[in-house]
């Protein structure tokens, strides 16, 4: 699949009759939110697990060195903490934009805290698109952040932001943590 979802992503017509649909962030937009929304939860989904298996060449890297970023892999037992957004449908236009490296938008079920569950939408990376970096391990995946940077800043800035904003939201990450700490004994090591 090409790696500009952009039209893919626009065809999709689903809750366009919607005044307001519900977006589930389990990445950078838990900390970077630079969109409107009526209301913000967090929240979790269930049968996913957030990995770094995406290449990033256009925000966190560049194609000579790309970063890596967070998308979302299928597994039976996961659950997937993260933030809900009521958007307005135009929102996703931008998103779309935004994510346009290998991001398609998919309907799920999101559970919002003490509010129930509705139906909205995630956007996930999966592995036939042409970004995918897939698995390794998480020295080799910190190893790799470490050095990249791109038009969005540097690839290690969004890992600490997300490790935080995950703290902040309760959620013990096991992979996401151990790249981090694996990050931070890079840089200590580099002093
Ligand atoms: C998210 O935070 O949910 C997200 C991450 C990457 C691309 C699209 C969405």
């Amino acid at each position: 699949m090409s790696a500009n979802t952009i039209a893919i992503n626009q065809n999709m017509k689903q809750f366009d009759s919607h005044a307001s649909v519900w977006l589930f962030g389990y990445g950078s937009i838990i900390f970077k939110a630079d969109f409107p929304y009526l209301e913000r939860r967090p929240g979790h989904i269930t049968g996913w697990a957030r990995r770094f298996w995406q290449g990033s060449h256009d925000h966190r890297g560049t194609p000579q060195s790309p970063g890596r970023v967070v998308t979302l892999t299928p597994q039976a037992d996961a659950i997937c903490r993260g933030m809900a957004y009521l958007v307005t449908p135009e929102v996703f236009a931008h998103l779309d934009h935004r994510e346009k490296n290998g991001y398609l938008r998919l309907v799920t079920a999101i559970h919002l805290d003490h509010a129930g569950s509705v139906e909205g939408l995630i956007y996930i990376a999966a592995e036939d698109n042409a970004a995918f970096a897939g698995p390794a391990s998480e020295q080799d995946i910190a190893r790799q952040i470490a050095l990249a940077e791109g038009p969005s800043g540097r690839n290690s800035d969004y890992l600490l932001m997300l490790a935080q904003a995950l703290r902040e939201l309760g959620t013990d990450d096991t992979h996401v943590f151990e790249i981090e700490r694996q990050l931070l004994a890079l840089q200590q090591a580099d002093h």
